[in-house]
């Protein structure tokens, strides 16, 4: 039986700057009322300059592996999932491999917008299950501040910029029921774009701002995340009864509490970050897995189906026995 990845420590790191939504209407054409009614949203944590996507990744994998009692010689593969790295290379996960002292192994960066993390676990769970790697952080890492069209109102007030990890480690085979129990991903690049960067370093005189069709975004997002989530649900036998949290990507209050009246499942077992921290891509659900996993609402024993949706589309999900 190959061994499962066990989830044995959580961190993060929230740029220590928190912008309300009065303070960003006082530079954008927006209003509280507005942003509030629309998204849920009513501050989000914006990066100073030191703190990068190496920065803030590094700061929350120290998080996760003192959560884990592990140390970076237990490391033996870093994935970053970023859209804002600092450099196009190295990779950011080599950077924090050199920050945080560690060694051996794998480093590399992925690229699946908001559903980066999700991938980056469904890879790492992978490469343990196949024996490549006993000791593996996913981290997701995002400065979109950086990459925000300030003239564009429709999406510059949604979005913010955090780090969020986890240790992934090789725990016992059989007779343990802890661990990444399933992943699932999908990929429909014919909706390229309905949510994309305008540009890239390899475009020249193209920075890159993000473009985002928020009403499509939003009708797609609805109906695949249901999708996989019932997904995950039909391939581990389970009803949504038997979740004990939902950890949804942090993008619109309004598509979290879709997803929760789809599946039936009471909105005190949703998790929810989205007021606080905004859209942090990436960084989202494992910022919210942090959150009540640190408060003590998540609990050792717990299921939880982690998901997300981002520019692709790309989208998936995660079921857990924490
Ligand atoms: N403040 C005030 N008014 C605004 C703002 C703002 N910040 N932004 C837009 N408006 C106005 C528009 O100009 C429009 O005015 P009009 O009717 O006079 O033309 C009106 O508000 C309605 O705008 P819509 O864009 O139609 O608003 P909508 O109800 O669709 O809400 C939103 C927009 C919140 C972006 C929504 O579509 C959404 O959440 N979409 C999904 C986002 C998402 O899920 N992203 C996930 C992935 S993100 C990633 O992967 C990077």
């Amino acid at each position: 039986m190959p061994p499962r990845s066990i989830l044995a420590g959580i961190g993060a790191y929230l740029p220590q700057r928190i912008v309300s939504n009065d303070e960003l209407a006082r530079t954008v054409d927006t209003t509280d009322a507005w942003i509030r009614e629309r998204t849920g949203i009513q501050q989000r944590h914006f990066a100073a300059p030191h703190e990068t996507a190496v920065f803030m990744a590094t700061e929350s994998a120290r998080a996760a592996l003192a959560d884990a009692g592990a140390q970076a010689s237990d490391v033996d593969g870093i994935i970053v999932a970023t859209s804002t790295p600092d450099q196009a290379f190295p990779a950011t996960a080599v950077r924090v491999q050199a920050a945080l002292g560690a060694t051996k192994g794998f480093g590399f960066d992925l690229a699946a917008a908001c559903a980066g993390f999700v991938y980056g676990l469904s890879v790492a769970d992978c490469m343990i299950k196949c024996g490549q790697a006993k000791g593996v952080l996913v981290i997701g890492s995002e400065v979109y501040s950086r990459i925000l069209n300030w003239a564009d109102r429709g999406t510059c007030v949604l979005f913010g910029d955090g780090a969020g990890a986890v240790f992934l480690r090789a725990g016992e085979g059989a007779g343990s029921d802890r661990g990444i129990l399933s992943t699932h991903l999908h990929a429909q690049g014919t909706l390229g774009d309905i949510l994309y960067v305008d540009g890239a370093v390899g475009q020249p005189d193209k920075p890159g701002h993000l473009v985002m069709h928020g009403k499509e975004v939003f009708r797609h997002a609805v109906t695949r995340l249901a999708e996989a989530v019932q997904e995950a649900l039909a391939a581990n036998h389970l009803t949504a009864a038997d979740i004990d949290w939902l950890v949804p990507h942090q993008a619109n209050r309004r598509i979290i509490d879709a997803m929760g009246r789809k599946l039936g499942l009471p909105i005190d077992r949703v998790v929810i970050t989205v007021d606080r921290h905004a859209n942090t891509s990436a960084a989202s659900v494992p910022l919210a897995l942090h959150d009540a996993w640190k408060d003590g609402r998540i609990k050792r024993g717990d299921l939880v189906l982690l998901e997300a949706l981002g520019g692709g589309l790309v989208w998936g999900s995660a079921l857990v026995r924490m």
